[in-house]
Parts: C-alpha cells; structure tokens; sequence
C-alpha cells in the first residue's frame, strides 16, 4: 500500500503509555501478543506508567492481561519471547526525568538514533503533557506520536489539542485512533462498494430511499461511570466510530487506494454533511442511569441518541440517513441498511408497494451481507414476500484479526490510512457541534427497549427497519 507522502519508518522500539491501564490490559496487551506471535512486533516494548511495579511486576501483569484474553490458547513460548522484550521506565509524566529515563531506555535497547513509535493509550487531559515531555528529551524528531481517543471535547478543544501537539510533530507523525478505522468490517465497506460492480450501480439517489444505522450495545455503562457521564454516546461513538463509518458507506471512490486518497474522499464527504439540527434529534438515557458510580447529581449525559443526516452532495441529495446508537437496548450490532426505493409501480399487490428491498450491511457481531429481496410465495397468486439473501463472512472467508492488532501493525510500520486526519475529525466535530452539551435532560427509556418512543417514528410511520435475527 502506498504511504509515500508520509513518514513511513518502521519502529525500532515501541513505547507504550498507561500500559497498566484498562485500556492496554482489555485489548492493547492481548492485541501485541497476537502480533508477536505472527512475528509482527519484533522491536523492544518499553512501557511507561505511574506504577510501583518493577520490570518483573510488569511483566507479571502483562502475562495476567494475555492469559485472562487468550486462556489456554496463550502459547508460553510466545509469550516468553514478547516479556523478555519488555522494559519498564515507572514515574509521574509531569516529571522531565521519566522522559531522560525513558531516552536512556531507548537508546539501550535499539541504539542512539532508534526510531519510536510512542502509543499514548492514557487519558487525554495527558496527551499534551507526554508529547510536551518527549520533546523535551529530544526524541519528537524521531517519534511518531499515537493518540487515543477522545481527542477533544468539541472543535475548539481538538483544534487546541493539535496546535499543541504540532508543535512538536508534524501531521503526518500525529496518528489518531479510531478503533472503528481498524475493524476488518469498516475497511471491507471500501472493498465491497469499490471492488463490485453492483453496488457502485445502486448507490446513489436514483436507487436508494434512506439509509439506516443502529449501533446497539446490549449492555450499560457498567463501572465507566465517570468516563461516560463526561462524554455520553454523540462524542462516545457517533462523532468518531459512526461518522467514520458513515464516510466509507457514502464517499465517492477514492482516487486509489492510498492512505491520503482515502482520506481525502473521506473529507469531501463529511464535508457535505450538513450540521446537525438538534429538532432532528431525539435523546434517551436508560432508566436507572443516573444511579450509576460516578455520575453527576442533575446529569444530562444521553446513552442512547437518534439523528437525522443530510448530505448535500450530488450523490446524496434527498436522501436521509437516520442514525442511533445507544446502551442497555436489546442487542449488541452495528448495522447499515439501504433502503431502495420502490420499483415504479405495485403490479402484485393491488397498487399499494409492498415492503422494500434492502441491502443490509452487517459489521457487527457477524459481519456479512444481508440483501432482503422479494420473491413469490407458492401458490395460486403472485405474493411477493421477503426472502433474505445471507452471507457471514467468517464461515467463507475465516477469522479476522482484531482492531488493536490492525492499529498496532499499522502503526509500527507507518500507515496512517486507518487513523483520523485532523480535517476529517474537524469535520466531524463541526457535524454534531450543537448537539453536544444539551442542557435538557434525556427522555428516559428503559433497559432492553429500543430507546425512547419518540425515535420509533424517525424514518417515518413505519418505523425502523427490522433486524436480523442473530446468525447461530
Ligand atoms: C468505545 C466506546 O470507543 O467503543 C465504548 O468508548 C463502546 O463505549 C466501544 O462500547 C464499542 O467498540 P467495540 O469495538 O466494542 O464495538
């Protein structure tokens, strides 16, 4: 793949920030072994932390992390052969010295002039703080900074955020996480709309109604009570995850398949995504929330909200794309639906258009295609009733990797097409701006239901299209 107009390196040595964190012990870890494994992450991992831990502490809780993701299925030599590359620079980030520790680290384990990848998987209130002491140590000239997520609050703080950090780094060193950006199903939307000719033929206002998206989670905030009630499901997982999503499911094709031409598409499209009008919203919290560790007396955090987009391109005119997401509702799946428009006329069904077709694309849990088409029941007379057409890429195409392990490769070799370049997370920023920070409280649904009555109408009188039942 061409990364020619960036800073291509390949990392001589990893350097991992908050690696005692959750976030490192949930996917990071997990993800690193399953690159040592398949021989991808060869250099030296230094972790750095505000731990009593020492080298061998870290180690320890490093083999914890992986054998309580992989159980029996962790190879000890594997694992051995990722923990002898581990070392350990412990120490509050405000203090220059962790960055000279970190420096001497560095240069012991792959030489003076080693090239860093540096994965800042700590909260973002850091960012600033850690890029600020990398510099100060001299090593930003040869640093390619990772970032996690959030990055900002909203346009103004993102903006701040990477004046800061350009400071230091230039763009093409700066990459931003989205997880989403590292789902084996989010890249395959490229693959499916530009490698086929049939849906490149359907995708656009002469054939497709609206579009649906629901990405449901059947679970609740759980102990992230203090994360959550900060940030709540529009800068959570629509402005970044869904927004993203939402580029590659309607851009045009990209120039070629490079990081920047992409991204480039991805930009065009965003930007002719009009800003959201919060009369186009509806807003839910689940009932009992507010109960929830950690959450402020008189919150008005949504966890679940449902939108309207437009998008004024010559693509896209006319044709709406509703969008929700949300916590504690029935099922966990991202789902993107087209919904086509009628054919021009009802032959079978005395005028009045039956159910229309459908072309569901299913990122979550099981990615695959779903096309819903119209097919005659036995008979006597020509019914037209739905029929799905089913593909579930795993049973044809095998096991993907995981997100992490897609972020990690990519970002120790040195392609950024699956991070967020700063013009698009603008856009997206600039998209949800006046939905963010509602002072209204969020209409109460509860756990297990759709979200609030009010978003069932949405797409119009007949609601929202039906879902798949679970693959088995
Ligand atoms: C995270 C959000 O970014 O994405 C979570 O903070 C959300 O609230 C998660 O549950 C969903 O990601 P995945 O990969 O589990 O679908």
């Amino acid at each position: 793949m061409a990364v020619a107009r960036n800073d291509a390196r390949s990392a001589d040595v990893l350097v991992l920030f908050g690696i005692t964190g959750d976030l490192a012990h949930k996917l990071v870890l997990p993800a690193l072994y399953q690159l040592t494994q398949r021989n991808e992450l060869t250099v030296p991992l230094i972790g750095v932390a505000l731990t009593d831990l020492d080298t061998d502490g870290l180690r320890h809780h490093v083999a914890e992390s992986v054998e309580q993701a992989l159980g029996s299925a962790a190879d000890a030599d594997v694992l051995a052969r990722m923990l002898g590359r581990i070392d350990l620079v412990a120490g509050d980030y405000d203090d220059p010295a962790v960055f000279t520790r970190l420096a001497q680290a560095v240069t012991a384990a792959a030489g003076p002039d080693a090239f860093l990848v540096a994965y800042l998987a700590i909260p973002p209130s850091l960012f600033g703080t850690v890029a600020d002491g990398l510099a100060g140590a001299g090593l930003n000239d040869r640093t390619r900074l990772v970032v996690e997520k959030p990055f900002g609050r909203d346009l103004a703080s993102a903006q701040a955020l990477d004046a800061r950090l350009r400071r230091h780094y230039p763009e093409d060193r700066i990459f931003r996480v989205d997880h989403f950006l590292g789902k084996e199903p989010v890249e395959d939307l490229l693959v499916l709309r530009f490698a086929n000719a049939l849906f490149e033929a359907l995708w656009n206002r002469e054939w497709i109604h609206h579009f649906e998206i629901t990405m449901a989670e059947d679970f609740d905030v759980s102990d992230r009570g203090s994360f959550y009630d900060a940030v709540g499901t529009v800068r959570d997982v629509v402005q970044n995850h869904l927004l993203q999503v939402l580029a590659y499911l309607l851009m045009d094709s990209p120039l070629s398949d490079a990081a920047d031409d992409q991204r480039d598409a991805k930009h065009r499209l965003l930007r002719a995504i009009r800003t959201v009008d919060p009369g186009e919203v509806v807003r839910g919290r689940y009932d009992g929330y507010t109960d929830t560790p950690s959450v402020a007396p008189g919150s008005t955090t949504e966890t679940y909200v449902a939108l309207t987009l437009h998008v004024d391109d010559w693509r896209w005119a006319g044709v709406p794309v509703y969008l929700r997401a949300g916590k504690a509702l029935p099922r966990t799946l991202l789902d993107l639906v087209a919904v086509l428009r009628p054919p021009p006329r009802a032959l079978f069904t005395g005028g009045v258009h039956p159910r229309p077709d459908l072309v569901r694309l299913r990122l979550q849990p099981d990615a695959g295609v779903t096309l819903t088409l119209l097919a005659k029941r036995p008979g006597d007379q020509d019914i037209p009733v739905p029929v799905p057409i089913t593909v579930a890429f795993r049973q044809v195409l095998g096991p993907m990797q995981s997100a992490y392990e897609r972020i990690f490769a990519d970002a120790l070799r040195g392609d950024p097409a699956h991070f967020a370049r700063m013009d698009n997370l603008e856009e997206a920023w600039r998209i949800v701006g006046p939905i963010l920070d509602s002072p209204e409280p969020p209409l109460v649904y509860p756990r297990g239901s759709w979200g609030p009555q009010a978003a069932a109408t949405l797409p119009g009188p007949q609601g929202w299209v039906e879902l798949p039942k679970p693959e088995t």
